[in-house]
């Protein structure tokens, strides 16, 4: 921790950066100590809950994530979706932290990105703009009361789905996955953040008001 900005704006900037930066550790922390079992366990339940939702069942087109570590895994929901017929993408990491949704399904090979060594679609699998989604399963460290997400710091979500945030968007539905335990107090949103619809935990779901950017009106 450094101590004494230099301008009084460092001031008012550096300690939110720090809270974030320290929150996502601690709770990165915290979900690495769970015991993998439980982890599994909670993610069975949680997929459950999702795949009995409203949003799971109305939704044709659903993105999900391969889960890595302890990460709440949503595996289960994406191959019920795919034996129901709805099609089912996993993102692709592309330069500028932009993500491209190639289509997936129970037995396809995942290649490990090279850089970031998370598991994706091969290069060749069709794709589908973020605008045709139905459902994004959204993996996150952190989640509030209010549907504010702490990802792991690359505003990845934030950056592909700001369009969400202009009126009248309402789709694709934003769903945080994740384990009850990565609820935290207050998660004060950046201007860049793109919200939650619901987060789905071990517990239940959580809905939260649709939120959009204030529009100027001429
Ligand atoms: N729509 C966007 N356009 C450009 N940069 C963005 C956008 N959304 C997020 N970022 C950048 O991504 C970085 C990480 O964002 P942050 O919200 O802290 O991460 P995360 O959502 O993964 O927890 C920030 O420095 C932010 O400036
Ligand atoms: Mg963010």
């Amino acid at each position: 921790m450094t101590i004494g900005p230099a301008h009084a704006e460092d001031a008012l900037i550096e300690p939110q950066e720090d809270n974030r930066k320290a929150l996502r550790a601690r709770l990165r922390a915290a979900r690495a100590a769970l015991d993998p079992n439980q982890a599994a366990a909670a993610s069975h339940v949680t997929n459950s809950y999702l795949v009995h939702s409203a949003e799971f069942l109305q939704a044709h087109r659903i993105a999900g994530y391969v889960a890595v570590g302890n990460e709440a895994d949503p595996e289960a929901a994406l191959v019920l979706a795919h034996e129901l017929g709805k099609s089912v993408y996993l993102p692709r990491i592309r330069p500028e932290r932009r993500l491209v949704f190639a289509q997936w399904q129970p037995g396809d090979t995942l290649h490990k990105h090279t850089r970031l060594g998370i598991p994706e679609p091969a290069a060749g699998a069709p794709t589908i703009r973020a605008e045709q989604l139905d459902l994004v399963i959204v993996p996150l460290v952190g989640f509030d009361a209010e549907g504010h997400r702490l990802g792991m710091g690359g505003g990845f979500y934030d950056r592909n789905f700001a369009f969400r945030q202009a009126p009248p968007v309402t789709r694709p539905i934003l769903a945080g996955f994740a384990h009850a335990n990565q609820i935290c107090q207050t998660i004060p949103p950046e201007p860049w953040d793109t919200p939650l619809d619901l987060v789905v935990t071990e517990q239940g779901i959580r809905r939260f008001p649709m939120r959009h950017n204030e529009t100027s009106t001429d």
